[in-house]
């Protein structure tokens, strides 16, 4: 990779964090996440233009809580501390932090004391942030001084008097927050003088020229499931060593309507993979069969994979590689729980491949997050057709099938969706949610059709917006649009006599309903 300029962000277990990371990276400054406990050498070692110490989700004293080695002051490097971040600083430095009440976030009106101050430079003297209540500096430590006080008389930013080391108790990364990305564009480009280099095009040439090299001359196989990820890793590593990967398409049975010929027809035309097609729908059904547990049928789907890939990876031969499109935030995720600084989602990755396959991970995209996966997929000439797929589970329709999975049920479940899509596509909210669905639900009522008496199962519709699938909203949409939807869904799939609304965000409920 050529040099570019680094920031790196100590994760103190904020759910902030790869927002933080995104707006830099917005700003085309690249910017890595390291846990909080990251040795000074670890990070000397990425070479950063500045350092970022996040907020986090704990709101217990410091003496408890993540907190970050002193020995970073004296790498000599600018240190921006947001929320809890600042009050690290503050504590390191020799102030003092008092609780202030519960710990909940809000907006709040921040006024700024010090015009002069590099990284407030531009803003209009008031301005509304996103903070969150809990704790604050009580007192500042020496050679440090206020830059600006919340609407309750507590410090809300502050700085060394050698205009090194800077906190904020809001937090800049959130839209809710005024002017936020003009605070992080002054620290990154004139207190830490980073240059906006970090581009996607680049990312790619330099990425095809690495993954030439690691691979040699060896085998790669890699399971494409239609979805985004996968896709962009193909094509990126098609582009990189050609014939040497071996793509597989498992469709289990467990697809939406038409989504196999659609894909493999994409894969074939337009992206020039060489796709094996394995109908395995027969096996998965059968494994499925009597479960209704939904643990037990995503473990039953898991299994049947696993045993349905081997096959397959076998008639290949012998790979050395299996790749994978892992994204950023899986690895922060994953990374990190040893060192329980963050929220951790359930990885849901093809992953649990058998020890004895030895096969290495080749995951190009772990770099990357969704939204930069999408541009770096259309770089490289991926249709929007695949770019725009909302995220689709590995179990597929069978978490979305609840109680046992059947054939019939299935087939219900499949003319639902398409008329669920196909209804968000023609009204333009497809692209505006980040994932809708239908779900079957194994409740049968009455209902009405050309005056005869019909009984059959429920529709539930789930739309989301979210920004990773970590933490969702349901989605208002019109109610011409529902109407239509359940009219619709009632009168063109027979089975099925009622259509209701999932409100519920996430958490408490998560995406999928199974
Ligand atoms: P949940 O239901 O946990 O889902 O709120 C969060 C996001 O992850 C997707 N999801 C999966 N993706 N394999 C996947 O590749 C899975 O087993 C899986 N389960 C859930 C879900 O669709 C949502 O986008």
């Amino acid at each position: 990779m050529k040099a570019k300029d680094v920031i790196i962000i100590l994760d103190c277990g904020s759910q902030y964090t790869q927002l933080i990371a995104r707006r830099i990276r917005e700003l085309r400054v690249y910017s890595e996440i390291l846990p909080w406990d990251a040795s000074v050498e670890e990070i000397r070692s990425k070479s950063p233009k500045g350092i970022v110490i996040s907020g986090s989700s704990r709101n217990v004293p410091l003496s408890e809580a993540p907190t970050v080695s002193s020995e970073i002051l004296e790498i000599g490097i600018p240190i921006l501390g947001i929320c809890y971040g600042m009050q690290l600083l503050c504590h390191i430095l020799g102030g003092k932090i008092a609780k202030t009440g519960s710990a909940e976030y809000r907006r709040i009106q921040v006024e700024i004391e010090d015009e002069n101050a590099k990284l407030l430079k531009g803003l209009p003297k008031r301005f509304c942030a996103w903070m969150s209540r809990g704790y604050s500096v009580a007192q500042l430590p020496p050679n440090v001084r206020s830059l600006a006080k919340s609407e309750d008389g507590s410090i809300a930013a502050m700085a060394t008097l050698d205009d090194r080391i800077w906190g904020l108790q809001f937090h800049p990364e959130v839209a809710h927050t005024e002017h936020g990305l003009e605070i992080l564009r002054n620290f990154l480009f004139d207190i830490c003088s980073c240059e906006p280099s970090w581009n996607l095009e680049d990312w790619v040439e330099e990425k095809i020229k690495e993954v030439a090299q690691i691979v040699g001359n060896d085998k790669v196989i890699c399971a494409l499931s239609g979805g985004v990820d996968s896709t962009v890793a193909a094509v990126l590593t098609r582009k990189a060593i050609g014939d040497k990967l071996h793509c597989v398409f498992v469709d289990n049975g467990l697809l939406r309507l038409n989504e196999a010929e659609n894909v493999l027809s994409v894969y074939r035309q337009k992206l020039n993979l060489d796709v094996r097609y394995v109908d395995a729908s027969n096996e998965f059904l059968q494994a499925l069969k009597g479960i209704t547990d939904p643990e037990e049928k995503r473990k039953a789907v898991g299994k049947t994979f696993i045993d349905v890939f081997e096959r397959e990876a076998e008639k290949v031969g012998d790979s050395k590689w299996l790749l994978q499109g892992t994204l950023y935030p899986d690895v922060i995720e994953s990374g990190q729980e040893s060192r329980g600084a963050s929220i951790i989602k359930t990885h849901h990755n093809v992953g649990g491949l058998p020890e004895e396959m030895k096969l290495q991970l080749l995951e190009p995209l772990k770099d990357l997050f969704k939204d930069e996966v999408r541009a770096i997929g259309a770089i490289l000439g991926i249709p929007h057709s695949i770019l725009r797929r909302h995220p689709f589970p590995g179990p597929g329709l069978s978490v979305r099938c609840l109680g046992e999975v059947t054939p019939e049920k299935l087939e219900l479940l499949r003319q639902a969706d398409a008329i669920f899509m196909d209804e968000l596509d023609s009204s333009g909210f497809y692209d505006k949610v980040w994932q809708a669905f239908c779900v079957l639900l194994p409740v049968r009522s009455v209902g009405m059709m050309k005056d005869k008496r019909t009984y059959g199962y429920t529709i539930a519709l789930r739309a989301v917006e979210s920004l990773d699938g970590m933490t969702a909203d349901w989605v208002y949409l019109s109610r011409e649009l529902l109407d239509n939807i359940a009219h619709r869904i009632c009168n063109e799939v027979a089975g099925i006599s009622r259509v209701v609304l999932d409100v519920t965000s996430k958490p408490p409920a998560t995406i999928e309903w199974e």
